[in-house]
């Protein structure tokens, strides 16, 4: 099996867990991992037997890597990607692919133009529970999807960069989009939000703490998305989790498992599924993007919707997903 030598730009939480999960795909060899604090970059460094940076371009002069994983805050993409796409790489990265759509867009195009494998990090799409779900709605009408992101996140430090609009676009665009992204990937396009916010809770960031969207799928279904963060940080049991309305059934999904009703009981189904970093390595190693569910391009319209909710919100106006796009 051919190994993919994979460096990393961004060092975080979030890296740290994929670089775990690649420690056990076979094939996957971390060589080289980038991060502008420089105890970050070594600390992983050491923890994989890979050398560390602290400028991304100077990672991308090496000659021996397959692909980069990027895993940055949200207002820092845009150089690292196109960087990574002129060295003609394939790449993971993580949701939100960026802050706004003119940078999305760039980078869309110089994907497009590469012709690369790209893998968005919504990895709810591969989950046994999802595709139990895919399976049983196929080709059945929705008239109604319910989704709900309701956690504690808000919480903490209102200097990190998660609590400023400017650098993280807010609980839409750097959390909740997960729900967003599933509420598409099971119900449908979006055609219009209609969106509410306030903050009334943590009123040390500009962050809106709590949302209320109205959505009209390109479908004629119609749904709900309510997202806060300002709720008990202890508690994750309500935060990505979506009732879908069909044919007079309804069923509820969360990541764990789908709950339906046949002969009258609540039943609960799971089933197992891949994990996203084997899904990326096995792509890259075969070059084929088959089975990757959530590419660039089509993370870039979960992106928009969650804009959309934001510009509508500011603006007390529905707003179509199609003025972003
Ligand atoms: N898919 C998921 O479930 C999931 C879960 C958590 C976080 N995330 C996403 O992962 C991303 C990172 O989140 P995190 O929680 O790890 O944040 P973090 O702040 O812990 O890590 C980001 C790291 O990037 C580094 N960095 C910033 N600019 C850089 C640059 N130009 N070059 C190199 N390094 C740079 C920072 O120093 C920091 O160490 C975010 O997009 C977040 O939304 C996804």
């Amino acid at each position: 099996m051919k190994e993919v030598k994979i460096g990393f730009i961004g060092c975080g939480g979030n890296a740290n867990g994929h670089m775990n999960q690649l420690s056990g795909v076979e094939g996957a060899r971390i060589v080289a991992v980038c991060d502008v604090q420089p105890n970050r970059a070594q600390s992983a460094a050491e923890n994989h037997n890979a050398q560390a940076y602290t400028v991304h371009s100077a990672l991308l002069e090496r000659d021996d890597l397959d692909a980069v994983y990027l895993s940055l805050p949200v207002f820092a993409h845009g150089q690292p990607e196109l960087d990574v796409i002129a060295r003609g790489l394939p790449f993971f990265v993580e949701k939100p692919v960026a802050i706004n759509m003119d940078i999305a867009r760039e980078i869309e195009a110089a994907v497009a133009k590469a012709d690369l494998i790209t893998c968005v990090g919504y990895q709810l799409r591969y989950l046994g529970s999802t595709r139990i779900v895919r399976d049983l709605l196929q080709d059945i009408p929705l008239n109604m999807v319910v989704g709900k992101y309701w956690c504690g996140t808000g919480h903490g430090d209102p200097g990190a960069w998660l609590r400023q609009m400017n650098k993280s676009g807010g609980q839409l665009v750097e959390q909740a989009t997960h729900t967003i992204d599933m509420m598409r990937y099971l119900g449908g396009e979006v055609e219009t939000v209609y969106a509410m916010q306030a903050n009334r809770v943590l009123k040390d960031t500009d962050c809106p703490d709590t949302n209320s969207i109205a959505i009209q799928f390109t479908s004629g279904a119609i749904g709900a998305l309510t997202a806060t963060w300002a709720y008990d940080p202890g508690d994750w049991s309500q935060a990505n989790v979506l009732d879908i309305f069909y044919e007079a059934q309804m069923l509820n999904w969360n990541p764990a498992r789908v709950s339906v009703r046949e002969s009258g009981e609540w039943v609960e189904k799971t089933a197992p599924g891949p994990t996203i970093d084997e899904i990326f390595v096995e792509a890259v190693q075969s070059g084929d993007a088959a089975n990757i569910l959530s590419p660039y391009s089509d993370a870039v319209k979960t992106l928009a919707i969650s804009l959309a909710a934001n510009r509508s919100a500011q603006e007390n106006r529905p707003v179509p997903v199609a003025e972003l796009l």
